[in-house]
């Protein structure tokens, strides 16, 4: 967890919110407010993904608009930025606090944030570190970076703190969508390298189960110094640099003897200078 990140909490009063999104995570969200008791009205843009959460105790609205309107704390979880702005084209958000937590750039939750305070709703935009399994697991790691005012944080913090850990990034609202982002970049280059290591194994007849344990755990092993990446490496951490290219170059070939195209290589040579 986060050094700075709160644990989930049981909520002091049951706060009244309402969720647009029942996409695989925002169903998941919706399940630990109501298993906390929070009063909570849903919207999704096609029926039918609602039965389940209005079993647990949900009220399903019928249109975005009559869910913004049920709640003075509205929470958004769509497939993108432009269909946030799609579903709430005609709510009235006069007064709402509406928080974000699609998957966004910085940009466009800067200026999400702009048109919240245009249609009078104050804003905070928020980067989901989790996949839905690790949504109401506290002991999974998961948790929410959150971005904007502080003192609108502070407010929601409780009812923020029942999915997950909440990790809260600055008063810019793009901050949380700037590391959202980037964690995410790096989970795609790393996945993008395992996927690589098993396809230079593929036709070798190795016991993909033993190999894929081994890929987990050298990556875990490694995953410690990509922390020090950001501040300029002490002399004895450097691998020299003939050592790097020497490396690179075996694992070149080693592709070409494997008959696995390089691109990622070619787009990662050099990435091990300064461990
Ligand atoms: N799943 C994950 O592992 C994960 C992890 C971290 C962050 N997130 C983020 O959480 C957000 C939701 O992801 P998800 O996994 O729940 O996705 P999902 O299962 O594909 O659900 C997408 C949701 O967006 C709705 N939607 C799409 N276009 C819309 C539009 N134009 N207007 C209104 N609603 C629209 C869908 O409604 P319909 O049912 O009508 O299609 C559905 O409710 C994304 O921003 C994603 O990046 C997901």
């Amino acid at each position: 967890m986060p050094d700075n990140a709160s644990a989930p909490t049981a909520p002091t009063s049951p706060t009244p919110l309402t969720l647009l999104g029942l996409g695989a995570m925002g169903t998941a969200l919706a399940r630990t407010w109501l298993a906390a008791g929070h009063p909570l009205t849903v919207w999704n843009r096609s029926p039918g993904r609602s039965t389940e959460l209005a079993l647990r105790g949900a009220r399903v609205a019928d249109t975005a608009a009559d869910a913004v309107a049920a709640s003075p704390l509205v929470i958004t979880c769509l497939l993108d930025d432009a269909s946030v702005r799609e579903a709430l084209a005609d709510a009235d958000l006069t007064g709402k606090d509406l928080i974000d937590l699609t998957t966004s750039t910085p940009a466009e939750s800067r200026a999400r944030a702009a048109w919240a305070a245009e249609r009078g709703a104050r804003f905070l935009d928020g980067g989901i570190m989790a996949v839905p399994p690790m949504i109401g697991a506290p002991e999974a790691g998961g948790y929410i970076l959150y971005s904007g005012p502080r003192a609108l944080f502070d407010e929601h913090r409780d009812v923020l703190s029942v999915p997950a850990a909440t990790r809260y990034v600055g008063e810019e609202s793009g901050r949380a969508a700037l590391y959202d982002v980037a964690l995410l970049s790096a989970m795609t280059a790393m996945f993008a390298g395992a996927r690589h290591a098993f396809a230079l194994v593929e036709n070798a007849g190795v016991d993909r189960e033993e190999f894929g344990g081994l890929v987990a755990g050298w990556l875990a092993a490694m995953a410690p110094a990509t922390a020090g990446f950001g501040s300029a490496p002490s002399a004895e951490d450097v691998t020299s640099p003939a050592v790097v290219e020497a490396g690179d170059a075996a694992l070149f070939r080693t592709a070409r003897e494997q008959g696995v195209d390089t691109g990622l290589l070619t787009a990662s040579a050099g990435a091990v200078t300064g461990i």
